[in-house]
């Protein structure tokens, strides 16, 4: 089975990769590597011992996108590729919109056109918007609060609409809730860029010491501390949620929302203590002011996904921290771009620069 991965070298793609190989796949990754590096591919060979395919590519040149369909055999498509952060969603929301709506309309086409019409795409926990009760079905109200969001939104109902226009679609949209550590290697992880917006980036790039201390958003929230809480999830065990939908789509047609999550909601107090646990550092912080937008609790109900597709999150909470420290302190500054990376160039139709390529091993 060939899987196309968009998306493939950022942080959630690159550790669906190993699995993917790890089961046998063959993979495809096109990545701009607009957030993130080679050098992620790279190690996901290191991890593995295999090679791949990857196309330096963006989504939203639908000539590409139909050139690597073309030069492939293509059995189902793994959608990671889009832009993530919230804030910045709001100062550059026509990015956003562009980026990751048109870029999955020109997926969608291309997929169509060459008649791959399994699909798994990541959608976020963020479409509940403001959860009027938790733990969250995935029946609950949707209502995205900021654009990034309402990209995820629309795609959804974009995704729904093709699948009323055409059953032979088999469409997994796939909530994620908050997908934190790295696998267990220390050799990838999440790399963001300049100073982190999310709660784990933060704590552990404090705990290494590139920052001085976390601000707590709000200690007065109708929870058991009063600080935020949340279900963090295993990046592997996320990595392996999009295994079992890959399944549940190659055998079905229909389109399908699943939470991945644990069902468990750790605050941000409860947080600081298990990292500090795991990398004996101390975390020093000081309570702020709430962030605006911000809900007190957030938690799935996972229940439809380990009913319909056998998954469930496997991974502890103490598991989650060590794996991320393990990444943070072997990697204090995340990828470093190693212009070593060569890729071979496989025959293909596409320019010298974007062409289709096989990563080296040797490199
Ligand atoms: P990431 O930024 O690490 O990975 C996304 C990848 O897509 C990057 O490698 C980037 O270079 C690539 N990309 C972006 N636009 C592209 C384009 N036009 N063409 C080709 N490649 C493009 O993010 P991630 O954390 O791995 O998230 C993956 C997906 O999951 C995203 O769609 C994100 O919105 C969604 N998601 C992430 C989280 C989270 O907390 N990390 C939570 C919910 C949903
Ligand atoms: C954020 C995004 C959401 C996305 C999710 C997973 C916002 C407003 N929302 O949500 O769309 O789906 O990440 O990627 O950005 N916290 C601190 N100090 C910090 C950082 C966070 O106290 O420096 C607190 C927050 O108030 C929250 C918790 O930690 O209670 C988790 O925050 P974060 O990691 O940003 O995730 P979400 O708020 O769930």
């Amino acid at each position: 089975m060939v899987i196309l991965v968009t998306g493939g070298a950022g942080y959630i793609g690159s550790h669906t990769c190993v699995e993917l190989l790890n089961q046998g796949y063959e993979i495809i990754v096109i990545d701009n590597f607009s957030n993130s590096k080679k050098e992620s591919l790279k190690r996901v060979t290191d991890i593995t011992g295999k090679l791949f395919k990857v196309y330096n590519t963006d989504i939203l040149n639908k000539d590409q996108l139909n050139l690597v369909f073309l030069e492939n055999k293509i059995d189902s498509v793994i959608h990671f590729a889009g832009l993530k952060a919230v804030g910045e969603s709001v100062s550059i929301p026509l990015r956003y919109y562009y980026n990751n709506v048109i870029g999955t309309l020109n997926l969608c086409e291309v997929m169509n056109k060459h008649n791959v019409k399994n699909l798994v795409f990541s959608s976020s926990a963020t479409v509940y918007g403001n959860p009027k009760e938790v733990p969250i079905l995935e029946s609950s109200l949707l209502g995205a609060t900021n654009p990034y969001g309402r990209t995820k939104q629309m795609i959804e109902e974009i995704l729904k609409d093709l699948y009323n226009s055409d059953h032979s679609w088999s469409i997994s949209l796939l909530r994620y809730f908050n997908p934190i550590g790295a696998h267990e290697s220390g050799l990838i992880g999440e790399d963001p860029n300049g100073i982190p917006n999310n709660l784990l980036p933060y704590i552990s790039q404090v705990a290494v010491g590139k920052l001085d201390k976390l601000k707590v958003f709000g200690n007065d929230f109708p929870t058991k501390d009063g600080t935020g809480v949340r279900d963090y999830i295993h990046v592997v065990d996320l990595a392996r949620g999009h295994l079992k939908a890959l399944e549940n789509v190659s055998n079905s047609t229909g389109i399908n929302a699943y939470n991945l999550g644990t069902g468990t909601g750790y605050s941000v107090l409860e947080m600081i203590k298990e990292f500090e646990k795991a990398s004996g550092r101390n975390i020093p912080y000081s309570i702020v002011e709430p962030r605006p937008g911000d809900v007190d609790k957030c938690f799935a109900n996972p229940s439809k996904a380990r009913e319909d597709l056998g998954w469930i999150a496997t991974k502890t909470i103490e598991e989650m921290c060590e794996d991320t420290w393990r990444w943070q302190i072997n990697n204090p500054n995340g990828y470093i771009e190693n212009n070593k990376i060569i890729f071979t160039t496989s025959d293909s139709r596409l320019s010298a620069e974007t062409a289709g390529f096989v990563m080296s091993k040797a490199e």
